[in-house]
């Protein structure tokens, strides 16, 4: 964790902190309060608000590093800047996000972050910087498209949108943040998943689990996540394949365990070959009644089946009552999962914008 030249700006170099028990850990923590607040306001709700304990894991994360650093004033902490690369891989890009309380904004915090990401970025070869940024609900005003027309974000209301735009970056994807509120009807969740599954018989059997992927399951859950990489639409934006085996796994199941979310999994297995053929995956606090979407893919072989809906219904029918709302990330463009998720009764909450800038 290091400090970066801002107004009045603090300079410090530590690292991430093994454990939230470890003496270093207090900074690592104030930056956590500065994420959710920043974020907290942009959504107008606190709902995708995480603890340290929460987001610790994915910052010590091996096959995603990070570098990480925060803006001080007067002793306080106010910015943070994160740059983040693929390391199992040979990949052009560098993800960065720079987020600065709004009390403080308009004084060259963010531009000193952003420049300062740029400058890694650029000295390390992976010099095409990607961000993905939460955006405010559209207000009215002028509004700004990616190349794909798909969505809209405002110019007016929305400093990141203004600030990236006017750095070079283009908006190459736009995702909805959805929301669901909970409990759905426990008689037509039912009905979903009792349907799909009438169109899925016999060929395909559901399979749940909480917790750790199971043994049998290890290297086809594997293969669903390296599929995740290259198959989710992703617009403009450079993806490459990026490889998933048991080993990996096998760590993001401790890290899971070890953020105190609890991870709900229901997978689709394809009975003539004995193999997955689809997942989705939702994951909850510990403390807190917001549940995330995480993964949710079915391999291209086996689309067109209603399988997509199976896997929802059925994994949220699982979650039952433990959660209030779940949230999910969808690009505007992903049509199949956007009516599966629409039909469901998820409502836009807010967008996600995946901005490109290739450095000379
Ligand atoms: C985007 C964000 C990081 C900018 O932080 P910031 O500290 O306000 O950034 P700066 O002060 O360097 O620049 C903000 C604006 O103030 C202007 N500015 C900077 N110093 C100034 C000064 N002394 N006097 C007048 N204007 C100034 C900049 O030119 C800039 O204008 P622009 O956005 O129209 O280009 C902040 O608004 C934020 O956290 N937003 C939410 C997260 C987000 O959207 N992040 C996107 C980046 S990955």
């Amino acid at each position: 964790m290091e400090g970066a030249k801002g107004e009045q700006c603090s300079q410090s170099k530590n690292s991430i902190p093994r454990s939230l028990d470890s003496a270093d850990a207090t900074p690592f923590e104030e930056m956590v309060a500065v994420r959710n607040a920043v974020e907290t306001q942009i959504l107008g709700g606190d709902v995708l608000s995480h603890s340290a304990v929460e987001l610790l894991p994915g910052f010590r994360n091996v096959y995603k590093p990070r570098r990480l650093f925060v803006a001080g004033v007067g002793g306080r902490m106010v910015g943070r800047a994160v740059v983040s690369w693929l390391a199992s891989v040979n990949s052009p890009v560098s993800s960065v996000n720079v987020e600065v309380l709004r009390r403080h904004r308009g004084r060259g915090i963010g531009t000193a972050l952003l420049d300062r990401m740029e400058r890694i970025a650029r000295e390390s070869g992976r010099a095409t910087v990607q961000s993905h940024v939460e955006h405010s609900a559209l207000t009215g005003g002028s509004v700004i498209s990616p190349p794909t027309r798909f969505g809209q974000l405002s110019l007016d209301d929305d400093p990141g949108v203004r600030f990236l735009a006017n750095r070079g970056y283009v908006l190459e994807q736009i995702k909805r943040i959805s929301f669901l509120g909970l409990p759905m009807d426990a008689a037509r969740l039912n009905e979903l998943v009792q349907t799909a599954q009438r169109a899925a018989d016999p060929v395909y059997a559901l399979v749940e689990w909480t917790g750790a992927t199971p043994n049998r399951w290890l290297t086809d859950v594997a293969w669903l996540k390296t599929r995740m990489s290259t198959d989710n639409p992703t617009a403009g934006l450079d993806s490459v394949e990026d490889p998933w085996d048991e080993a990996r796994l096998l760590q993001r199941d401790r890290d899971q365990q070890a953020s105190g979310r609890s991870l709900f999994t229901v997978a689709v297995e394809h009975l003539p070959s004995g193999r997955v053929a689809g997942f989705s995956e939702l994951s909850l606090p510990d403390v807190g009644r917001a549940a995330r979407q995480e993964d949710t893919l079915v391999l291209s072989e086996h689309r067109g089946l209603r399988l997509g809906m199976l896997l929802k219904a059925a994994n949220f029918r699982q979650l039952g009552a433990r959660a209030d709302l779940i949230y999910t990330f969808n690009a505007e463009e992903n049509r199949p999962m956007l009516a599966v998720n629409e039909a469901v009764g998820f409502r836009p909450a807010g967008f996600g914008g995946g901005w490109r800038k290739v450095l000379i």
